[in-house]
């Protein structure tokens, strides 16, 4: 059949280009071309590369930048982001700038527990089932000992083993509800290779426990898996300064500014359509730091997304308050992140990232991160409360327009002095490039 193959993985990564120029992209040269100009040149930073994931063909790029002037809990950071959206970076910045003068950030971690289940299926009497899980506590434990060791000299572990009953939603079905602290690791090897350990644990001594019937010995594992929801895994960042200290060169009037500010929170905090915007925001800085240190985007999405629909109702993760004329501006994140293991030590850009952030551990990275959500929402909101965000996010995505119709260096300069004062649309900067062509 054209368009499948068998063994594809097998192809060197030249013949699985060859292979797609063949199917799909009508033998074009310079396709092929392309895709290799992405290849390092450095034979052995590909080959890292291209073991990171399966059918690799070549290299992807995101721009890496850096946001500086980050005052976190009384100490500079420089913050690595890796983001594609033009005005991400400098809002970040601009924010950092502002919080700065203010007395900065401040982050807390409120709770790092970690979770994982095992969820099986257990036909008969649940008081037995409670007591054999009591029962058999000492040797889960014991049976997971090989695998926890050195995490317990880290001073984590499993911190509790617990029996949840889900036969209401399923019948017979129930969960080995576990605890972890995984320190600085973000632990998800480590959570999962207990758990797949604790179910066979599970199954054998249930085979064993003499109070079972034959039934209720034949416990049936359905899966066992870590959970990227960790509502006690979060930290919390804030701002906050008397109301008249908001006062700056683009905010003239700040007791309308905290108004509107808060109005717009709270708007976030009971509208959905616009929580999911709003959060969008903060995800555009915690993503964007979440990616430069090698870790798991989707996990942190998935995880923060549910905490923000923990009551039913999906709604902003920030909220703003003004009291006895203090402006105040805080979130709390579920984060579990990592700082060892994973891609922490294989990606040279994420070990220079973790560097430039002074090598945290696990803690130091959710606060740096959730204070990096914060300045984001900060900025959006305080744009959009303000002038609408279309002025500053057209003037970055300028160069994109810039870009995408290969003007010169004569045109750019001529282009952006004229939106230094103008408002940017695309049509406008087309229409601009056109008469500077005809000229
Ligand atoms: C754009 O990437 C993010 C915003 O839409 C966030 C928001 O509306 O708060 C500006």
């Amino acid at each position: 059949m054209i368009g499948s193959i068998n063994g594809f993985s097998k192809l060197s990564k030249e013949e699985k280009i060859n292979w797609i120029a063949k199917t799909y992209l009508n033998n074009q040269e310079a396709v092929v071309d392309l895709i290799k100009q992405y290849w390092n040149s450095d034979v052995e930073l590909q080959k890292l590369h291209d073991e990171f994931i399966e059918n690799t063909i070549t290299n992807f790029y995101l721009p890496f930048g850096v946001a500086p002037n980050f005052l976190i809990n009384d100490t500079w950071y420089t913050i690595p982001m890796v983001i594609e959206e033009s005005s991400v970076i400098a809002a970040a910045a601009k924010a950092a700038k502002f919080w700065a003068d203010r007395g900065g950030f401040k982050a807390t971690i409120l709770d790092t527990e970690k979770i994982g289940q095992v969820h099986f299926m257990y036909k008969g009497d649940k008081q037995k089932l409670e007591q054999f899980i009591q029962h058999t506590q000492a040797q889960f434990l014991e049976d997971t000992f090989a695998i926890t060791q050195n995490m317990q000299k880290r001073g984590g572990g499993i911190l509790a083993i617990t029996l949840r009953d889900k036969t209401q939603e399923i019948p017979n079905y129930y969960q080995l509800h576990v605890t972890f602290d995984t320190k600085d690791s973000m632990g998800a090897n480590f959570i999962n290779s207990c758990l797949e350990q604790m179910a066979s644990t599970l199954k054998r001594e249930a085979m064993q426990y003499s109070a079972f019937s034959d039934q209720e010995q034949a416990i049936d594992v359905v899966m066992s898996i870590l959970s990227n929801y960790v509502p006690n895994c979060v930290v919390r960042a804030e701002v906050s300064c008397p109301v008249e200290d908001l006062e700056a060169s683009d905010i003239k009037d700040p007791v309308l500014f905290a108004t509107k500010f808060v109005q717009a929170v709270r708007i976030a905090e009971i509208e959905p359509f616009r929580a999911v915007t709003h959060n969008k925001g903060v995800m555009n800085g915690v993503d964007a730091v979440v990616l430069a240190t090698g870790n798991d985007f989707r996990a942190i999405e998935a995880g923060v997304h549910a905490y923000a629909a923990r009551d039913g109702q999906y709604r902003s993760l920030s909220h703003a308050s003004i009291e006895n004329g203090i402006f105040k501006f805080w979130i709390d994140l579920p984060l579990a992140v990592g700082t060892v293991g994973g891609l922490t030590s294989l990606h040279p850009m994420v070990k220079i990232a973790l560097q430039l952030l002074q090598k945290p551990g696990a803690t130091q990275l959710m606060q740096i991160i959730a204070v990096a959500g914060l300045a984001q929402n900060f900025a959006a909101v305080k744009s959009l409360t303000t002038t609408g965000i279309q002025q500053g996010h057209m003037k970055m995505h300028l160069m994109n327009i810039l870009n995408q119709f290969k003007a010169t260096n004569d045109e750019r300069v001529k282009v952006v002095a004229h939106f230094e004062k103008n408002i940017v649309s695309h049509s406008a900067v087309v229409e601009l490039l056109e008469t500077l062509r005809k000229e």
